[in-house]
C-alpha cells in the first residue's frame, strides 16, 4: 500500500471496503469503495435503482453488507455499530417526522432518542432552530410546512448530537430551485466546521457543487473524480447541436439512424447525443445532405462542447455497454 493511501485513509471519517449487498441473487451494491475526509462533500450519482440508498443504509450501520468493511469516525461498524451510530447523522430518502408535532416538538424528542438532557438540549435545539432558519417556525405543526422546510427540519434533527458524518439520501429531490440553493449553502456551511457529508442525488447538475463525485451503475462505481475534472474529459461522444424551421420529418429520420444516442430539445435547439467513437462531421454533412433534400431551410448545425451531463450519460453508456457485452 502506498503511504499517501495509508495517511488518506487515517484521516478518513469515512472509509468502506469492498462493501457488497444482495438481495437473494441480485447485487445491489457490487464491492465499492468509499473513503470521505473531514470537511470534504462527497456526492454519490446515479440513476434510480443504482444502489445509492443500500450503500447510505450500509455506512449508517441500517443494513448489514454481505461482504465488506466500513469503518466510520475510526469505528469498526460491524464490531461497534452503537459507537459508529454515534456519530452519524442520517437523512433517509424518505425521512419521518411527526406531522402533528410542533418542530420544537420534533426536535426535542429527537434530542432524548440521542440521550442529550437538560441545557445540552436545550442548548442544540436552538442552535438548530437558528442555524437552520427554523426559528420562526419553531411552534408550528412540522406536517403544515412546505417540504423545504421539513427537509431542513429533518437535517436540523439529524445535527443535534453534533456528529462528524453526515449522509444525506437525496436531501433535495422535490424541493424548488431555490431552496435547493440554500440547502447546498448550508451544506458547505458544515462541511467547513469539519464534517465528512456524502450525499447522493440524481440531479446531475448538482454533481458541480461536490468536491468528489463517484458515478454508480448496476451497483458499482463506475468513475470517481473531481466533478470539475469530470467535466473537462475529452470523450469520445460528439454533440451536435440542430436548430431547423419545420424539420419535423427530419427530426424523425434522425431517431432512426443508430449514431443517434439521443436527441434533447433544448432553447430553441436539438442536442443530438452521437453514440461514442462516431464521426461528427461526417454525421453532419449527412443530415445537411437529408435537408437539402426534404427541403428544409435555413439549418444551423454544429459540433458543441459537451456538458457535465453529456459527459456523464457517456460514461455511463460505455459502462453499459460493457455490462451487456
Ligand atoms: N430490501 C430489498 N430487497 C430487494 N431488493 C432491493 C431491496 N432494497 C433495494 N433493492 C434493489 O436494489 C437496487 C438498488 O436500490 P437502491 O439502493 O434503492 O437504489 P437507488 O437509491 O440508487 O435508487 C434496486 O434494484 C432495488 O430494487
Ligand atoms: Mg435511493
Amino acid at each position: 500500500m502506498e503511504a499517501e493511501e495509508r495517511s488518506s485513509q487515517a484521516s478518513a471519517l469515512i472509509d468502506a471496503r469492498g462493501l457488497t449487498r444482495r438481495f437473494g441473487d441480485f447485487v445491489a451494491v457490487d464491492g465499492i469503495d468509499v473513503t470521505v475526509g473531514p470537511g470534504e462533500v462527497f456526492g454519490l450519482l446515479g440513476a434510480n435503482g443504482a444502489g445509492k440508498t443500500t450503500a447510505i443504509r450500509m455506512l449508517c450501520g441500517t443494513l448489514a453488507p454481505t461482504a465488506g468493511s466500513i469503518m466510520v469516525a475510526g469505528q469498526d461498524m460491524a464490531r461497534h455499530a452503537r459507537r459508529a451510530r454515534g456519530q452519524i447523522g442520517y437523512v433517509a430518502q424518505r425521512f419521518a417526522l411527526y406531522g402533528d408535532l410542533t418542530v420544537r416538538e420534533n426536535l426535542r424528542l429527537q434530542a432524548g432518542l440521542y440521550g442529550l438532557a437538560g441545557g445540552r438540549s436545550r442548548e442544540r435545539i436552538q442552535w438548530a432552530l437558528t442555524h437552520l432558519a427554523l426559528a420562526d417556525v419553531a411552534e408550528r405543526m412540522a406536517g403544515m410546512l412546505p417540504l423545504g422546510y421539513q427537509r431542513r427540519l429533518a437535517l436540523a434533527a439529524a445535527l443535534l448530537h453534533e456528529p462528524k458524518v453526515l449522509f444525506l439520501d437525496e436531501p433535495t429531490s422535490g424541493v424548488d430551485p431555490m431552496a435547493r440553493q440554500q440547502f447546498w449553502e448550508l451544506i458547505y456551511g458544515l462541511a467547513d466546521s469539519g464534517i465528512a457529508i456524502l450525499v447522493t442525488t440524481h440531479y446531475m447538475n448538482e454533481a458541480l457543487f461536490c468536491d468528489r463525485i463517484a458515478l454508480m451503475d448496476a451497483g458499482r462505481i463506475v468513475v470517481e473524480d473531481d466533478p470539475a475534472a469530470l467535466a473537462h474529459r475529452s470523450l469520445s461522444t460528439p454533440i451536435l447541436s440542430l436548430k431547423s424551421e419545420g424539420g419535423g420529418t427530419l427530426v424523425q429520420e434522425l431517431r432512426q439512424w443508430p449514431e443517434v444516442l439521443e436527441m434533447i430539445p433544448s432553447a430553441g435547439q436539438l442536442r443530438i447525443r452521437l453514440r461514442g467513437g462516431c464521426d461528427a462531421t461526417a454525421l453532419a454533412s449527412r443530415i445537411r445532405g437529408l435537408a437539402d433534400e426534404s427541403g428544409v431551410a435555413p439549418l444551423k448545425l454544429e459540433q458543441v462542447d459537451p456538458e457535465f451531463e453529456d459527459v456523464v450519460v457517456a460514461i455511463l453508456e460505455a459502462s453499459q455497454q460493457e455490462r451487456s457485452a
